[in-house]
């Protein structure tokens, strides 16, 4: 929990899907506002899938007038084909990750 609200104090801008009072549709974006963004941990509860959230939660993301400067959007994942939908492409640019705990033993 400490790490999650470390997370959220920490992150530029976030989007969430409600029904009443429960939480069922989340997604984070990491930028400078202007040139990148970094989109993150977009998720929607099992039992609310298949309905259009996500699909609206990432239009929110890449048309939200905080947003609508960023040149670039990037993502990791493994779902590419919810995103090609949306007009992402993984032909344009190579992600590379850096990961701490594989890397530990070189440090
Ligand atoms: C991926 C996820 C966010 C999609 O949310 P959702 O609300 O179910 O998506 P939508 O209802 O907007 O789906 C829109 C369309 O994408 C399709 N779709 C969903 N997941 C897909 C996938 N993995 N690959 C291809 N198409 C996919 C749906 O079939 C639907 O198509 P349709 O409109 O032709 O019927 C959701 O399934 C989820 O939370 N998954 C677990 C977490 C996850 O994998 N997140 C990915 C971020 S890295």
């Amino acid at each position: 929990m400490e790490d999650a609200v470390r997370m959220l104090q920490h992150t530029d801008f976030t989007i969430c899907a409600w029904d009443g009072e429960r939480l069922i549709g989340f997604g984070r974006v990491l930028t400078d506002f202007v040139y990148r963004a970094t989109i993150w941990d977009v998720i929607v509860d099992r039992a609310y899938q298949g309905r259009g959230i996500g699909t609206e939660i990432v239009t929110r993301i890449l048309h939200h007038p905080q947003l609508e400067r960023v040149e670039l959007f990037w993502l990791c994942t493994r779902r590419p084909g919810f995103y090609e939908r949306l007009g992402f492409s993984s032909k344009e640019q190579t992600g590379m990750v850096w990961n701490r705990s594989k890397n530990s033993r070189l440090e």
